[in-house]
C-alpha cells in the first residue's frame, strides 16, 4: 500500500479508502457466514457490500474518475477499472449465497476486489495529489456528496 504520497490525509481519498476497507469487511463476513451454513447473515452481508459498493462507485466515477478521464493518458487506466465495477455490480446483484457456484464466484470476487482496491489505492489516488486542481476537488466532493446523500466527508 501506497502511505508516503500524502495521498490519505486528503479528505475524500480518506473516505474512498474507508468504503474500500468497509466493502472487503462485508466481502469477508459474508464468506465466513457462508462457512458456518449461516446463510441468511451472508445474504445481508452481499447486499451491505453491494450497497456500500454502488455509493462508492458512483462517488468515484463521477468523481475522480471523471475528473482524470479528461486526460487520455488515464483514460486507458480508469476504463478497465469501471468495467471491474459493472461486472462486480451485474455478481452481486443477482448472487444466491446457497448456491456453491456462487459461492466460489463470490470468494474468487473478493480476492479481485482487493487486486482492484490495489490499483486504485497505489496507482490512481496518489496521482490526484499532483492531478486535481481546487476547483477539480470541489467538483469529485461534489460527486462524493450526491452519492452520498446526508452523510459528510470524515472530519480530522
Ligand atoms: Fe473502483
Ligand atoms: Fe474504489
Amino acid at each position: 500500500m501506497c502511505h508516503y504520497c500524502g495521498c490519505r490525509q486528503i479528505p475524500l481519498i480518506r473516505d474512498y479508502i474507508a468504503e474500500h476497507d468497509r466493502s472487503l469487511d462485508h466481502g469477508d463476513r459474508a464468506l465466513r457466514a457462508i462457512s458456518t451454513g449461516d446463510f441468511d447473515e451472508a445474504a445481508e452481508q452481499v447486499r451491505l457490500m453491494h450497497a456500500e459498493l454502488l455509493a462508492h462507485w458512483r462517488g468515484e466515477e463521477d468523481g475522480v474518475f471523471a475528473v482524470l478521464m479528461e486526460e487520455e493518458l488515464y483514460r486507458e487506466h480508469i476504463e478497465p477499472l469501471m468495467a471491474e465495477h459493472r461486472e462486480l455490480d451485474a455478481l452481486l446483484a443477482r448472487l444466491d449465497v446457497r448456491d456453491p457456484g456462487d459461492q466460489a464466484l463470490l470468494a474468487a470476487q473478493v480476492e479481485e476486489l482487493k487486486a482492484h482496491i490495489s490499483k486504485e489505492e497505489d496507482g490512481i489516488f496518489p496521482v490526484t495529489l499532483t492531478e486535481l486542481s481546487g476547483p477539480e476537488w470541489d467538483r469529485a466532493i461534489g460527486a462524493w456528496q450526491a452519492a452520498h446523500p446526508g452523510q459528510e466527508l470524515i472530519a480530522d
